[in-house]
């Protein structure tokens, strides 16, 4: 079954190395005859969530720039790909507004496969807890 499927590279670094595993994984998804659209978060507008709690009422988010875009094809998507360098343990700045501004639609991502994909500079393994537990609280 052909699938869906949407990267989003979260590091500010084009061809860095979160990105070219990215690349990596989007070349092996075409090989297998997938549908794969990267987005780089960072070469989007997505503002931080202001935590106006408008989407309660409208079910959408207040802010208007790329977030919008960006929300349709999480939802629409059959497999979501996120990537993230470790920054300070933890998730980088780009891709944790996206996951933050998601808050308006959150419960329509659901039934997909998911990955995530982090690299650190550091050697020990630890040092990617606290990122990996930002990404499965999201799931
Ligand atoms: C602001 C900042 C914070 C970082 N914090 C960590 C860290 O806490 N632990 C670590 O191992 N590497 C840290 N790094 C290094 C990156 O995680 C590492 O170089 C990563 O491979 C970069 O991925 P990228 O090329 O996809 O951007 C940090 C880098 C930056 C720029």
């Amino acid at each position: 079954m052909t699938k869906k499927i949407l990267i989003l590279s979260g590091s500010p670094r084009k061809q860095g190395n979160s990105d070219l595993l990215c690349d990596e994984f989007m070349r092996g998804a075409l090989e297998a005859g997938h549908t794969v659209e990267k987005i780089r978060v960072q070469e989007r507008k997505v503002a931080y969530c202001t935590a106006c709690y408008a989407c309660r009422d409208t079910g959408n988010c207040a802010i208007k720039d790329d977030m919008a875009e960006i929300m349709e094809k999480m939802i629409a998507c059959d497999v979501m790909v996120l990537a993230s360098p470790v920054y300070f343990y933890s998730i980088d700045a780009q891709l944790k507004a996206v996951i933050d501004r998601s808050v308006c639609r959150w419960t329509e991502v659901k039934n997909k496969e998911m990955y995530y994909i982090m690299t650190a500079a550091d050697g020990e393994k630890e040092s990617m807890d606290t990122n990996r537990t930002v990404y499965l609280c999201i799931l």
